[in-house]
């Protein structure tokens, strides 16, 4: 988590930054600072709260901030509260260095016991003060280069970390390095763009690097770059490339807030998801990552998929579709727990990663444990060249292009695509469906787009649902079979942005407890689609009516059955139950997301939370 970012070069450096930490607050938002240098001073400020609050924050100083380096940084909470003392950057107890950092130093309170010792203070409760401190500590006691001082304290250092430190004395080069936490360097003639995330630099450069674990350069003005491995202080050869990324996908465009950009965007998304792996009408499906590992999928004994929250459902789903279509036995696993359970993992045993971002820390750790096992490792990622994406042994990216709304939508629809047509994939290679059934599947692939595209359409009956109920206090979801997962993703999806309490079960589960909790004031929304036990979902809906629950029913085009029985209906279009998933979660994510607006809260950056979560 927190957002890092960084110039050097010619031009003002506080317009960069603000607007680039603006780009970065998916990664964090609860407070945020920035320091510009000049010779032989900085000027430095920092405030609670987002962006927006700095900003108004060095406006009301009715100063010009001259100056062409410098650092700033977003911040969410990991040692000590949001506030301005917490904010980065940090500066070092003689005034000398400012750092920023990303990430979390495991051993901090070990170091700042020392450093106390040794006579410093400490005006935050964060680590990264530690760290900053240490540096000076090491560069005082051994008179070493800041470059040196940077490198030997980041050998002493147990956690990760993406940093960038200036050195008030020397304002013209910025040390950067990176463990764990992503570091991105944007390449001009005579400047450097540093950041967590391109995005927040690619309307200035697409030559992008990124740094490598153990990876540190120094950046000095009007020079090369110089690139080098912390462990040992080799240089290295930087591998620039060109970055590919729309502009006008990191827009908000017409639309309030990126999750309603993101939800409408589901239908190109699909077809994107889908382009060049889906060969209609011959039915080919290609996915490199499977074809190149053909023997690893056929000889399976079992898969174990590991996510975490929105990724985990899609995971959920995954399972239905490859227990179905490929006879594999499949777990699926939270990765944070995973990691700590001493897992039973023999060579060449499957895991399936998937992530949106690629840098969740969870994920990230759990796929580097079953690669030190001898497992066999395939990613899901959406983010190219992610940190997940780099360390699996193959992998395919969903191709559902920057998600920035911290609420996952797109990148849900994306990843389940993908799930089927690796079900699908392997299926056919294992001969456990039959040919008839897998042509019929790609051509209901083929179709799917459009048919999430009529699905949007409900919007406006999903607004008069939401104008009733959004004063509650509780939701129940409920789904059964492969609408399971997809009862908890829109509860998840209630949760984090509108912040009212609402749980997922599988319909049949509600019986044996959570129906205790339904009368007059409680909406149940409930998944009743065609097929999937359709005939056991209607009984269900008898026993929450009994009960005077108020029945919110995703029903299919057509159906007057549960018209009768429900308060509300939404009507979606039929498809088959392997993809229903695709069509049956984008009413509840258009109703969480009116329920948050009305309520007044901030959709895309809801408190507490971040896009990526690089902290375990
Ligand atoms: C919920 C949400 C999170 C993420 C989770 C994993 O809307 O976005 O639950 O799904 O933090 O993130 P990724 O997929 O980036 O690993």
């Amino acid at each position: 988590m927190c957002g890092i970012i960084g110039y050097l070069g010619y031009r003002e450096a506080y317009p960069i930054l603000i607007n680039g930490l603006k780009k970065l607050e998916y990664r964090g938002y609860d407070s945020s600072g920035i320091a510009i240098f000049y010779k032989n001073g900085f000027f430095l400020c920092k405030t609670k709260g987002r962006v927006s609050e700095l900003e108004k924050k060095i406006f009301s100083y009715k100063i010009k901030i001259k100056g062409t380096i410098g650092i700033g940084h977003t911040r969410w909470a990991t040692h000590g509260i949001p506030d301005d003392i917490n904010a980065h950057p940090h500066v070092s107890n003689s005034n000398e260095l400012i750092m920023i950092h990303n990430g979390i130093i495991e051993n901090y309170h070990k170091i700042k016991i020392f450093l106390l010792k040794n006579g410093f203070t400490f005006v935050s409760k964060t680590d990264t003060e530690v760290l900053v401190n240490l540096i000076e500590y090491i560069k005082k006691k051994n008179k070493l280069s800041l470059e040196e001082s940077v490198r030997i304290s980041l050998n002493e250092i147990v956690g990760a970390y993406s940093i960038a430190i200036v050195e008030k004395s020397n304002p013209e080069t910025i040390i950067i390095a990176k463990l764990g936490s992503p570091l991105a360097l944007g390449i001009n003639e005579k400047e450097f763009f540093i950041a967590s995330d391109p995005i927040s630099f690619i309307n200035y450069t697409n030559n992008t690097l990124y740094l490598k674990d153990g990876e540190m350069a120094i950046l000095k003005k009007n020079k090369e770059l110089d690139l080098r491995k912390i462990i040992n202080n080799h240089k290295l050869n930087p591998i620039i490339k060109k970055l590919k990324i729309n502009l006008k996908e990191i827009e908000k465009g017409e639309y309030k807030y990126f999750m309603l950009k993101e939800i409408y965007e589901q239908p190109k998304t699909i077809l994107d998801t889908l382009r060049g792996r889906l060969l209609i009408p011959k039915g080919i499906i290609c996915i490199d990552g499977i074809e190149s590992n053909k023997d690893i999928f056929i000889n399976a004994k079992s898969i174990t998929i590991l996510a975490c929250g929105t990724s985990w459902h899609s995971g959920l789903i995954g399972e239905y579709l490859l227990e179905k279509l490929t006879r594999i036995p499949v777990e699926v696993e939270y990765a944070s727990e995973f990691r700590y359970k001493n897992p039973i993992l023999e060579k060449k045993d499957i895991i399936i990663v998937i992530s949106q971002s690629g840098e969740t820390a969870d994920t990230l750790a759990a796929l580097k444990l079953a690669k030190k096992k001898g497992a066999f490792v395939f990613g899901i990622c959406n983010v190219v060249g992610s940190s997940i994406a780099r360390n699996v042994d193959a992998g395919v990216y969903t191709h559902a292009g920057p998600e920035i709304g911290v609420a996952s939508t797109k990148a849900f629809t994306a990843q389940i695509i993908i799930l089927v047509l690796i079900a699908l994939k392997i299926g056919k290679y294992r001969f456990t469906i039959n040919n008839n059934f897998y042509q019929s599947f790609c051509k209901e692939l083929g179709s799917i787009s459009e048919k999430v595209n009529n699905t949007l359409k409900v919007y406006n009956s999903i607004k008069i649902i939401a104008k009733k109920y959004f004063n509650v206090n509780n939701f129940l979801y409920l789904g059964r079979g492969i609408n399971f997962p997809v009862a908890l993703e829109g509860a998840l999806k209630l949760k984090e942005i509108s912040y009212i309490h609402a749980e997922g079960y599988p319909a049949a589960e509600m019986k044996h407890g959570p129906i205790a909790l339904i009368d007059e004031n409680m909406p149940v929304v409930i998944i009743a689609t065609k097929k999937g036990c359709y005939e056991k979902i209607i009984g269900n809906i008898q026993e929450i009516k009994a009960r005077k629950g108020k029945i919110i029913a995703i029903v299919n085009e057509g159906d007057i059955q549960i018209n009768t029985l429900a308060d509300f209906t939404i009507k979606v279009p039929y498809i088959i139950e392997e993809l229903s998933p695709l069509i049956t979660v984008i009413p509840l994510q258009l109703l969480a997301y009116q329920i948050a607006c009305i309520r007044g809260e901030n959709v895309d950056q809801p408190r507490n939370l971040a896009k990526s979560v690089t902290v375990e």
